[in-house]
């Protein structure tokens, strides 16, 4: 059986394990990245579209912003939409100049592929059995078959980046792992459409029949969601139904809808709030949606596998430079106080924003007083408006090998 060596061992290659691998390479640190889907597939999947300052700055900093730069929407507000009208929250007047950027996770994921390409190290598409094994030892294995062939790599560290339904997490003894979870009663139907933005910022309505939130991927393609009955089948939902309901909740009394263009791509998602903790067990460090789920609401699931690979690469770099082996016993807790205020945030973002099976009358105009003080308080919306665009970073660019002013704001 070929065996190879490397550092990390990287099992998936979603936004957060090509961000650590590069990060790793940056810093002269040798990774194998591992991945059970087909480049074509990872690329193609569509998911998220809003990336923070924060992510912004560090894509930017590791030399991988090309396409961003050409191709990113620069959003320095939103709108949020109840009874008939739209209201701007202004992220750049209440934050300090920061925004958010739109730019598909589609997109970052291929420039992040080209980027590990262009370094030569090992980067392993359509891989069948990925285990792990001996993570509690100092030489964690990871095996995997590729071409036909068996493989085993033998590393310092295994990093588990492998989305919600890897087999990282459930490689770590249950009893050591406590996890914390929430189901929503509804789902989001998205679509992609060929139809030029009507809005040059996102707007996320509350309806009497239910969310709906307008985004948008480039000058000529929109992307909406709505709010729809967990596991709906997708088969339920015509192009004609899905325009008719799209315009229904949008519309706003000035008359302002999305444009309707031809529907490319249409799905449901589930909502689920969920965190395994601690991230760390022997030499596995859990990243991502591996360790942490959020309800899309708040656009915040790509941007923790950043912050959280952010952290790791930091803590990896000063092991391997200097020996110090504090920030990796520090990992889980640093990436669990931003991920817990993420959730914080999603819920949040959630339960004001959708319509629950359950609630009453009285929930319903608790719900529109709710967005009346958000969109009437200056406090209220600039509390959002810091969330959105993402709070500080944990640790500082600088010290994870990167530029240090490209970091809008430094931490330690
Ligand atoms: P992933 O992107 O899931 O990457 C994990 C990688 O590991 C994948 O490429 C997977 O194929 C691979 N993998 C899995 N198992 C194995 C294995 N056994 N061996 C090797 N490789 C493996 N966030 C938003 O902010 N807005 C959205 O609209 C939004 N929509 C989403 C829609 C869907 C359907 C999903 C699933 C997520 C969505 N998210 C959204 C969340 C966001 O996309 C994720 O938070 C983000 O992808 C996390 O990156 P990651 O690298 O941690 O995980
Ligand atoms: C998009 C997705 C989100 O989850 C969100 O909150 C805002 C925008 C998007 O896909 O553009």
């Amino acid at each position: 059986m070929p065996s190879l060596r490397t550092q990390v061992g990287i099992v998936g290659a979603g936004p957060a394990g090509l961000l650590l691998g590069h990060l790793l390479h940056l810093n002269g640190i040798d990774s194998v990245i591992v991945e059970n889907r087909s480049r074509d597939y990872v690329i193609d999947r569509v998911r998220a579209g809003v990336l923070e300052q924060g992510t912004v700055d560090l894509l930017n900093a590791m030399g991988v912003g090309a396409g961003l730069q050409r191709a990113g929407l620069r959003h320095e507000g939103l709108y949020v939409s109840f009874n008939g009208r739209r209201h701007r929250v202004d992220f750049a007047e209440l934050t300090g100049g920061k925004a958010i950027t739109v730019y598909g996770q589609n997109e970052v994921v291929r420039d992040l592929i080209e980027a590990r390409t262009a370094t030569a190290r090992a980067l392993y598409f359509d891989a069948e059995d990925v285990s792990v094994d001996a993570i509690d030892s100092s030489s964690p294995i990871l095996r995997f078959r590729h071409d036909g062939v068996d493989r085993e790599v033998r590393c310092d560290f295994i990093a588990g980046c492998d989305g919600f339904h890897g087999i990282c997490r459930p490689s770590i003894p249950p009893a050591v792992l406590a996890v914390y979870e929430r189901a929503y009663p509804f789902g989001w139907l998205g679509i992609l459409a060929e139809a030029p933005p009507s809005s040059d910022e996102l707007v996320y309505t509350y309806h009497e029949r239910g969310f709906a939130l307008f985004s948008m991927r480039s000058p000529r393609i929109t992307r909406l969601y709505l709010q729809v009955p967990p596991d709906e089948p997708i088969g339920n939902w015509s192009d004609d139904a899905i325009w008719e309901e799209m315009l229904e909740r949008m519309t706003t009394r000035d008359g302002w809808q999305p444009n309707i263009g031809r529907i490319i791509q249409k799905s449901v998602t589930p909502m689920r709030s969920f965190v395994a903790a601690p991230m760390r067990y022997g030499r596995l460090f859990l990243a991502g949606d591996a360790a942490h789920i959020v309800p899309p609401t708040g656009a915040k699931g790509l941007n923790l596998a950043a912050s959280d690979v952010l952290v790791l690469a930091r803590a990896l770099k000063a092991y391997y430079e200097r020996d110090r082996r504090e920030w990796l016993d520090e990992y889980s807790d640093i990436c669990l106080r931003r991920v817990w205020k993420a959730q914080r945030f999603s819920w949040w973002m959630t339960s004001t924003l959708h319509r629950f099976s359950d609630e009453s009358a009285f929930d319903y105009q608790r719900q529109i007083a709710d967005l009346d003080y958000l969109t009437g308080s200056q406090a209220a919306m600039t509390s959002l408006a810091e969330q959105y665009v993402g709070l500080p970073a944990e640790v500082s660019f600088e010290s994870a090998g990167l530029p240090a002013a490209a970091q809008a704001v430094p931490t330690t």
